[in-house]
């Protein structure tokens, strides 16, 4: 362990469920084991560039472990190595990673924690490799960072998908229609998938897949056929079509990854309602996979990261993030992330399961 007493925590890019029971598990493990001072850097890199910290005791976390979001706040935009800065309304980027190293050099800290998907902890590993002591803790809903095979807030958005899937299954039915379920999961298909078996989707559209409009058609009308009216569409918001493009919502040229998907399950709604004459509604989950409380699974994953993260600092394992393989805690050097999203493998075997009972898979 270092001298210093006194450890920083971040948390960055897209929040989610969880986020604030691993602030605590840090931050309880490190006052009441190491007797250490805890500083929480508000709104991420923002934070960090502007010098925005607050002192964290003991009692700021009691009672945190069940709510959603981070009391620190985060920032998608803020990127030390390419912040962005409107001059005369025109947008441009700047090395602001000189300021930040100085303003974390005057914190005086042993390690930053820094809590974040891929975004987050590259930048880390930028500041890692420029001095700074860094211990990652993964975090996204879209359970798509490399080195892995679980983050938490995956399960608490799978859990909300799929209570949207089984909300829209009873109004499906009653109207004989098509009714389309947008989820998130960025590049990858992991909440759709889930999502979709847990809420017995009939057709499920991934990123992995491309998909075939016909080939979908084709399963409704084969549905219809055999009296099933209905249909249940969930479509993961990077779905394609074979051969197609992905639907981008909104570009934010702020942020060092500037598109924000959604909208295919508009498309592929009008599509399918011209190809089987089926009646087609849509409902996008959203921003609702992110919000509220998280479950009992992904307090329970949050806190043992959060405990594991200080065992890291304890024993200075830094340049790392703790990660989930075999069910056990492993160090995960934080360079591994860099290196793309972990996506649904085409032989993983939940499509197997998928497709064994019955569920198209769009292509
Ligand atoms: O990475 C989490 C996530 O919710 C993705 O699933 C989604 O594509 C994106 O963030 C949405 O970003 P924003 O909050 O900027 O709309």
């Amino acid at each position: 362990m270092s001298k210093k007493k006194r450890i920083a925590v971040l948390s960055g890019g897209g929040d989610c469920p969880g986020i604030n029971a691993v602030i605590r598990a840090v931050t309880k493990r490190a006052i009441l084991e190491l007797g250490l001072e805890v500083v929480g850097v508000l709104d991420g890199y923002e934070g960090v560039i502007q010098n925005r910290f607050r002192r964290l005791t003991y009692d700021d976390v009691s009672g945190i472990l069940t709510l959603g979001g981070t009391i620190l706040g985060t920032s998608k935009t803020a990127n030390p190595y390419r912040y962005p800065v409107r001059k005369k309304g025109k947008l441009d980027f700047v090395d602001a990673s000189a300021t930040a190293l100085r303003n974390i050099k005057k914190l005086d800290i042993a390690c930053l924690v820094c809590i974040g998907g891929d975004g987050t902890l590259g930048i880390a590993s930028g500041l890692h490799d420029d001095g700074v002591p860094i211990v990652g803790v993964p975090k996204t809903i879209d359970n798509d960072i490399r080195g892995t095979e679980i983050t938490f807030g995956f399960d608490s958005a799978v859990t909300i998908a799929t209570d949207g899937i089984d909300r829209v299954h009873t109004t499906a039915q009653s109207h004989h229609r098509i009714m389309i379920v947008e989820v998130m999961g960025h590049r990858a298909g992991w909440i759709a998938l889930h999502s979709g078996i847990a809420g017995g989707g009939d057709i499920i559209l991934i990123p992995e897949i491309p998909y075939d409009v016909e080939q979908i058609a084709r399963t409704v009308r084969e549905r219809r056929k055999k009296g099933r009216r209905f249909s249940i569409v969930v479509v993961a918001e990077g779905a394609k079509p074979k051969g197609g493009e992905v639907t981008i919502r909104r570009v934010v040229e702020e942020s060092s990854d500037p598109v924000r998907l959604g909208g295919i399950g508009f498309v592929l709604g009008e599509q399918l309602e011209s190809a089987t004459g089926v009646a087609t509604r849509t409902v996008v989950m959203g921003h609702l996979q992110r919000g509220g409380p998280p479950t009992s699974f992904d307090r329970v994953l949050a806190t043992q990261l959060g405990v594991a993260a200080v065992e890291m600092i304890k024993e200075k394992r830094f340049g790392k993030m703790v990660g989930v393989k075999g069910g056990s805690l492993v160090d995960v050097p934080l360079e591994v992330v860099a290196k793309g999203p972990r996506v649904v493998p085409r032989n993983h075997r939940l499509l197997s399961a998928a497709r064994a009972v019955g569920t198209h898979l769009g292509d």
